[in-house]
C-alpha cells in the first residue's frame, strides 16, 4: 500500500457490474440481468467471415497509433461524418477517459446525468476531478432546466463546461433525447461565451431502432465555434465484439487530435489491429454494411419484444419504471436497491443496484425469463 501515491489510495474497484455479472453467470440456475451484452451471444456471420480471411499481418502486426487513414474513413462513415479526425481506442471506455482527461484539469468539474453509467464517477476520480450531476429526466422528458442550472454554476465558477451526454439509449434508463431536446441543449451551449465540450457517449447508437439514429441524421447539429463534440464510439455493442476492445474518439479539431495521439501512444500505444481491419472492411463496403444493418435489426427487434413484455407486466402490477425508449436496460426507482438485489439473488435472479435504481438488463434475458420478472421485483421494492 505504501508504494501507491496518496491520491490513489481510495481507488478500489467495488460493486462493479462486470464483477456482479461474473457471480451471476457462475450460478447455474441464475437469471442474469446484470451485464450489458446482448444474449444469446452470437458472433455475426459476416464478422466470422471477415475474421477468417484476415492476413497474419492484419491480425498480429502493430496498428498505427490512430488506427490509420482507412480506419478514419471507416469511423467517419460509421457516424455519417466525412471530415473528422479519429483515434482508435480500447472500447468506448478508452474514448471517454481520453476525452475527460484532455479537457479538464485536476480539481475542475465534470457534469454528468443522474442516473448514469457507473464508471463515469470512477473516470472523474481517476483524473482528480469533481463531479456535478443533474437529474436526467423530469416528467418523463430530458431535464434541460436541471442541466442549465448546474451548467450555469460551473460556467460562472470555472469559465468552461465539460459534460457527458449518453445518447441514444441512455444507460441505465433507456431514454433517448427527442431531436428538439438535443437541439435545445445545443442552443443553450451555442449561446455561452465560454468553451463547451459535449462528450457524446454513443455506445448504444446501433441499438436504437429510430430512423434518425440509424441514418445518423440526429447528429446534424449546428454548433457555434465555442462548442465541440467529442464522439465516443464503442464498437463493442455495434459489432458484438465486446471482448476485443475497440472504440474510437472522433473530433473536428486537428490540435485536439494531435494531443490525443500523444495520449494514446503513451497510454495504450495502439489498438486491436484485426478489429480495426474488420471495421474498415464493413464500413467502407456498402454491401457488407447493409448486412451489418440487417444483423442489428434482429437485436433491435428482440429488445423491443422483451421491453414490451416487461413494461406491460410492470404496468399491470404497478411497478414504476423510468421512461424507456430503447436499449439494453430498464430502470426501476428504488430506495432499497441493495436489499432488493440480495433478496432476488436468493431466488437466483441477478439485477444491478445502481444510482437509487434497480437496473434490469433485458439484453441478457430470454422472453421466457422476462415473463413474471416485473412482478417478482415488485414484491421487494420500496419506492
Ligand atoms: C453508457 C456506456 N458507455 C460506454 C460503454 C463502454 O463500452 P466499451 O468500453 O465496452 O466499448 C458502456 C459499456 O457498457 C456503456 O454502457
Amino acid at each position: 500500500m505504501a508504494f501507491i501515491i496518496k491520491s490513489k489510495l481510495d481507488n478500489i474497484l467495488k460493486d462493479d457490474a462486470l464483477g456482479i455479472g461474473k457471480v451471476a453467470s457462475s450460478d447455474p440456475m441464475g437469471i442474469n440481468a446484470t451485464v450489458g451484452s446482448f444474449q444469446p451471444f452470437e458472433v455475426f456471420d459476416f464478422v466470422k467471415e471477415i475474421e477468417g480471411g484476415l492476413s497474419t499481418k492484419d491480425k498480429y502486426a502493430y496498428s498505427s497509433v490512430d488506427g490509420g487513414e482507412k480506419f478514419r474513413q471507416a469511423t467517419n462513415s460509421y457516424l455519417g461524418l466525412s471530415d473528422h479526425y479519429v483515434i482508435s481506442t480500447p472500447g468506448g471506455t478508452g474514448a471517454i477517459t481520453t476525452s475527460v482527461g484532455l479537457t479538464l484539469e485536476k480539481g475542475e468539474t465534470l457534469l454528468i446525468p443522474y442516473p448514469c453509467w457507473g464508471p463515469y464517477f470512477g473516470i472523474a476520480k481517476e483524473n482528480g476531478l469533481n463531479v456535478a450531476t443533474y437529474t436526467l429526466l423530469k416528467d418523463d422528458k430530458f431535464n434541460l432546466d436541471g442541466f442549465i442550472e448546474v451548467g450555469n454554476k460551473i460556467i460562472s465558477e470555472e469559465g468552461k463546461l465539460v459534460f457527458i451526454l449518453n445518447d441514444p439509449c441512455h444507460n441505465p434508463t433507456g431514454y433517448s433525447l427527442r431531436q428538439e431536446e438535443l437541439e435545445d441543449l445545443v442552443g443553450y451551449l451555442n449561446k455561452q461565451k465560454v468553451p463547451c465540450t459535449m462528450i457524446l457517449d454513443c455506445a448504444y447508437l446501433d441499438i436504437s431502432n429510430e430512423a434518425r439514429h440509424k441514418d445518423r441524421s440526429f447528429l446534424k447539429l449546428h454548433l457555434e465555434d465555442n462548442v465541440e463534440i467529442l464522439y465516443c464510439v464503442s464498437y463493442s455493442k455495434s459489432y458484438q465484439i465486446y471482448g476485443q476492445r475497440l472504440g474510437a474518439l472522433v473530433m473536428k479539431d486537428e490540435f485536439f487530435y494531435k494531443v490525443a495521439c500523444f495520449h494514446a501512444r503513451t497510454t495504450w500505444s495502439n489498438c486491436n489491429h484485426a478489429m480495426i481491419t474488420l471495421i474498415e472492411k464493413v464500413e467502407l463496403d456498402l454491401e457488407t454494411k447493409a448486412k451489418h444493418k440487417k444483423a442489428l435489426e434482429k437485436i433491435q427487434n428482440a429488445l423491443s419484444e422483451r421491453s414490451k413484455l416487461f413494461l406491460s407486466e410492470a404496468k399491470s402490477c404497478n411497478l414504476k419504471t423510468l421512461k424507456y425508449d430503447n436499449g439494453f436496460f430498464i430502470s426501476i426507482p428504488c430506495k432499497n436497491n441493495k436489499e432488493v438485489f440480495e433478496k432476488l439473488k436468493d431466488e437466483h435472479i441477478y439485477v444491478l443496484p445502481v444510482c437509487d435504481l434497480v437496473r434490469v438488463a433485458i439484453c441478457g434475458l430470454t422472453l421466457e425469463q422476462v415473463k413474471g420478472l416485473a412482478k417478482k421485483i415488485k414484491e421487494y421494492i420500496i419506492e
